[in-house]
């Protein structure tokens, strides 16, 4: 076998200094444009590679690079891919520390390296002219590249592109391309994102053949005048060639300016026009839209218009593939997005793949792009030693924002580009944003990390309260004399984790009433959960990491598998871009406008009519086509005469007129209820008498054990356990955050015994109309308690309770939920109730909780959250039906109750780890009736509950009326 000079045949120890070096690479080609249309040939190097695991950078020397390598040994993997998720090796998951000591630029001597090997040969009708590149879009965290045998370079910035020429070496057959992949470098100090750690090619591997007079880069200015209606276009490039857009009648040479009369490009309306740059001998299709960004009196604009951010946080995610991932799903993300009324996108804490920011162009979304920075581990050293702060680094950083710029530099979605996330102070990161100013200043910067706003054009801010938002909108935050002039984005809140985010409408309140607050970005988009055959989904620590911060992974409002969770529902209600709003009564509906830009002629608006929850007329309701921000007063038609008394209300709804790109006609936009009359009072539940015989006491259809007053059977359904509950399996947001200042509720309550509460059993008294049964429920070890009465009474069919609690001593924390638990047979699986629906409710997640009729099977009402928790309330249910062997139990509210139900106990669910472990009861239905509920807050990183939401201890009392 022959091996090039540089090559030699014996197994030394190779040279990977490379690897520790702060430098970014040596090699590659200047950053360029993206662009997905050209008629210059591509080849597509992605499928199955030839792979070999190491368990250190230098294990072998580049033998392997050379054709003719025998690669008998090896195993595969499928580029785009992260090893670590095929079989070799295993993820890791850190929040911000570094699972590796911090001595930057060093890494550990056990460094994961992936050699990767494919062959290739040419197509048939590959040019014979011209050269050719070689694109890699992601590789983690640090690659060397070879052709050939002939080595090309070597590169870090996982999630930005790097391109190598590569025209020479290639042969009609036969090609090697190698590529080692190292998981850690000094990258990785710059790369300390929360997620997972996955090294691998993780995205497109492409050989682009460069024709002798290619595009090469160009830059695509699109600007819009609002006042005269005008675009302008400019496309600079480095090859000079013509432009031209038939629409437009634009035929014009690049580097010229053109203005014509367009329609402009928003996030609402993404008008896009085809275009095409003919530069020497190649054409590349062009997507334009016309927008201008600006600050204008100290607000961000697009066409001269201040906007509202109804944004998310979207890290790249698949539950299988990890951060590779195919266009279908990236299009699945911003359709979900669209179709719940997210208008804006940060790419937290990277640039996504670039064939995501062509579907936000086409779908409309305003994106900040990021840059592929963080440095957070450094805090643990009170950022001694940060890299942004350290000139040695700063080619890096400056190398990490130019890749990004110049790739994405041509998407009119991107309206804002960010320095990056979470990595301190320091000149690295004034020198990006100086670089980046100097060659895009048609948009603005963001950066959150430093609350100077030194660099940026507003000042923005992860978590901060409301009452912090309220202050800061209006102006009296203080600050630099800069920063007080900036407009305000909140670029993460609402942490998304587990059951909430809560107060997500009280934020919207907060950015819809002052004009600084521009909005903000819910962390986050989706649950980086695993599929994993044991835990159904992994988290932090399944598989065995030294270091882990467990499910704070799992932290989205989609689940892993990218179904909706109730968060998201939540959020589209909160941000909906049309307020339906009226007392019902007054034969008028207010409709106003929230869109920026879109008039409401995009819309069908309906109405219908509710009696005691069933629709009883329904109808089209005619809405003038209101400008942004317009509103009116809409009659309704008279209400329809139902025929007999009850609950009434109007349900108005704004839905899709027409198709969209991403939602068919008829797809719900906004709603609101306007409550008409309230229900009857319901008739009293007395005159029958208790009868004691036989170890029992019967009471109308009830019968209770005469010694401990429990209520036994109801008509024909056999009731286990009937008692005060207080207990709820701690969400994520109920245990808190080490970091937040407000009480971590989760561990308090343990502490408190909240979750062994004793019941002692003070009387049973069978009275002449009713049964009451004296107790009082209290934790061992405290001298808290409350003191509870159950009055029960019946009228000889129905059978009411009525329970009255006195708090006793001094409670010092709210309770999680105030209500009764009881156990019903295991059949009673189908729940029908009239309240709010179809999804998951609490105090301050209620907002999309619509007021109707709902079915739902047992197991159906369950929110699948990652780490098992406190889910699946439904909220003002009038009356609920739970139906089973022996008929229909019906429990009616008085006042209106939270309704759960669920096959395992409160208990059990607080046991679980995964989803895996809950195991349904065959025996039992657990139903929980609550008088009230402890709101939920997001403070698994941000603040707690409101006020407002909190279940403080006071003396209540509640009834409920069942009939078997
Ligand atoms: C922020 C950070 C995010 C994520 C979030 C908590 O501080 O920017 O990357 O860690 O907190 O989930």
């Amino acid at each position: 076998m022959s091996f090039p000079s540089n090559l030699s045949s014996a197994e030394e120890v190779p040279d990977v200094s490379y690897v520790e070096d702060v430098s970014p690479g040596t090699g590659a080609l200047p950053p360029r444009a993206w662009y997905a249309q050209s008629d210059a040939a591509r080849l597509s190097l992605n499928g199955r590679w030839r792979f070999r695991l190491s368990a250190t950078a230098d294990a072998h020397d580049a033998s392997f690079a050379a054709p003719g390598h025998d690669t008998s040994g090896w195993d595969e993997v499928t580029v785009p891919g992260h090893w670590v998720l095929q079989g070799h090796g295993t993820p890791i998951y850190t929040n911000h520390l570094y699972p590796f000591p911090v001595d930057p630029p060093h890494v550990p001597t056990e460094n994961p390296t992936g050699d990767h090997l494919r062959a290739f040969d040419l197509p048939a009708d590959w040019p014979a002219d011209g050269d050719a590149v070689l694109r890699f879009d992601g590789v983690e965290s640090c690659a060397k590249v070879w052709l050939n045998g002939e080595p090309l370079g070597e590169f870090k910035g996982s999630r930005l592109p790097h391109e190598f020429a590569v025209g020479p070496l290639l042969k009609a057959r036969g090609n090697v391309l190698a590529v080692r992949v190292h998981q850690w470098s000094s990258g990785s100090y710059l790369e300390d994102q929360d997620q997972w750690w996955l090294p691998g090619i993780f995205r497109d591997v492409t050989l682009l053949h460069r024709p002798a007079e290619c595009a090469a880069d160009f830059f695509v200015h699109a600007s819009y005048d609002h006042v005269t209606g005008s675009g302008t276009l400019r496309v600079d490039a480095e090859v000079p060639g013509r432009v031209t857009v038939p629409e437009l009648g634009i035929d014009t040479a690049t580097g010229a300016p053109v203005t014509v009369p367009v329609e402009p490009w928003t996030a609402e309306t993404p008008r896009l026009y085809a275009g095409v740059l003919a530069s020497g001998s190649e054409r590349v299709e062009l997507r334009i839209g016309f927008r201008t960004v600006a600050l204008r009196d100290g607000l961000i604009t697009v066409n001269g218009t201040p906007v509202l951010f109804r944004g998310v946080n979207r890290h790249e995610f698949h539950p299988e593939t990890g951060r590779a991932l195919d266009a279908a799903t990236m299009r699945q993300d911003l359709e979900l997005m669209k179709r719940h009324n997210i208008n804006a996108v940060r790419t937290s804490h990277y640039p996504p793949h670039p064939a995501f920011l062509d579907l936000c162009d086409e779908l409309g979304l305003w994106v900040i792009d990021e840059c592929d920075l963080e440095t957070h581990g450094f805090v643990e050293q009170g950022w001694r030693d940060n890299p942004v702060d350290d000139d040695r680094w700063t080619p890096a950083l400056l190398d990490r924002a130019a890749r990004m710029v110049e790739r994405d530099k041509n998407h009119p979605s991107v309206i804002i580009w960010s320095l990056g996330n979470e990595a301190g102070t320091g000149r690295g990161l004034n020198t990006m944003a100086e670089w980046i100013r100097g060659r895009d200043p048609e948009r603005l910067i963001h950066y959150e990390g430093d609350p100077d706003c030194r660099d940026t054009d507003m000042y923005s801010r992860m978590y901060a309260s409301h009452a912090e938002v309220e202050e800061i909108g209006r102006g009296l935050d203080g600050g630099t004399t800069r920063r007080r002039a900036l407009p305000f984005i909140l670029c993460e809140y609402a942490h998304a984790m587990g059951n909430g985010p809560g107060g997500l409408a009280d934020y919207q309140r907060l950015f819809e009433a002052h004009a600084r607050n521009q909005g903000g970005f819910v962390w986050e988009w989706i649950d980086h959960g695993i599929r994993d055959e044991r835990y159904g989904y992994a988290y932090g620590g399944d598989f065995g990491e030294e270091l882990h911060d467990g499910n704070f992974v799992c932290d989205g409002l989609l689940f892993p598998d990218r179904t909706p969770s109730p968060g998201l529902a939540e959020y589209k209600k909160v941000i909906e871009p049309v307020r339906i709003e009226g007392d019902g009564a007054g034969g008028t509906v207010r409709i106003v406008n929230g869109y920026d830009f879109a008039d409401l002629s995009h819309l069908a608006f309906t109405w219908s009519y509710q009696l005691d929850g069933e629709t009883v007329a329904h109808g089209p309701l005619t809405v003038p086509p209101l400008a942004a921000g317009e509103s009116a007063e809409v009659k309704l038609p008279a209400p329809p005469d139902a025929g007999r008394p009850g609950e009434s209300q109007w349900t108005v709804r704004a839905v899709l007129a027409a198709d969209t790109a991403w939602a068919r006609e008829g797809h719900p936009v906004a709603w609101g209820q306007l409550p008409v009359a309230p229900g009857a009072v319901a008739p009293a539940v007395a005159g029958d008498r208790p009868v004691r015989g036989d170890g029992r006491i019967t009471l109308g259809p009830a019968s209770f054990d005469a010694r401990t007053g429990e209520l036994r059977t109801l008509g024909p359904v056999e009731v286990t356990g009937l008692r005060l509950d207080v207990w709820r399996a701690p969400t994520d947001n109920d245990n808190g955050a080490p970091w937040q200042p407000d009480p971590r509720l989760g561990p308090l309550w343990r502490e408190l015994g909240l979750h062994r509460m004793r019941h002692r059993l003070d009387a049973v008294e069978a009275g002449d109309d009713a049964l009451t049964v004296r107790t009082r429920v209290a934790p061992a070890g405290r001298d808290v308690g409350l003191r509870t009465v159950y009055r029960w009474t019946s009228d000889g069919e129905r059978l009411r309770l009525t329970v009255s609690v006195t708090p006793e001593g001094r409670w010092a924390v709210p309770l999680p939920r105030l209500g009764i638990r009881f156990g019903l047979p295991a059949s009673y699986g189908s729940v029908r109730w009239f309240g709010g629906g179809p999804g998951e409710a609490y105090p301050d997640t209620r907002a999309a909780s619509m007021l109707g009729r709902w079915t739902a099977e047992v197991d159906r009402l369950q929110t699948p959250y990652v780490r098992p928790q406190e889910n699946g309330a439904r909220a003002d249910v009038r009356w609920a039906e739970l139906s089973g062997a022996e008929g229909a139990l019906r429990m009616e509210g008085d006042p209106a109750f939270w309704f759960t139900a669920r096959r395992w106990t409160s208990e059990q669910l607080d046991a679980a780890g995964h989803l895996t472990d809950l195991v349904p009861s065959s025996e039992t239905v657990w139903v929980s009736l609550d008088h009230a509920q402890q709101g939920i807050g997001s403070q698994s990183c941000g603040p707690g509950v409101l006020p407002g939401y909190q279940l403080m201890v006071a003396p209540a009392e509640f009834s409920f009326t069942f009939t078997a």
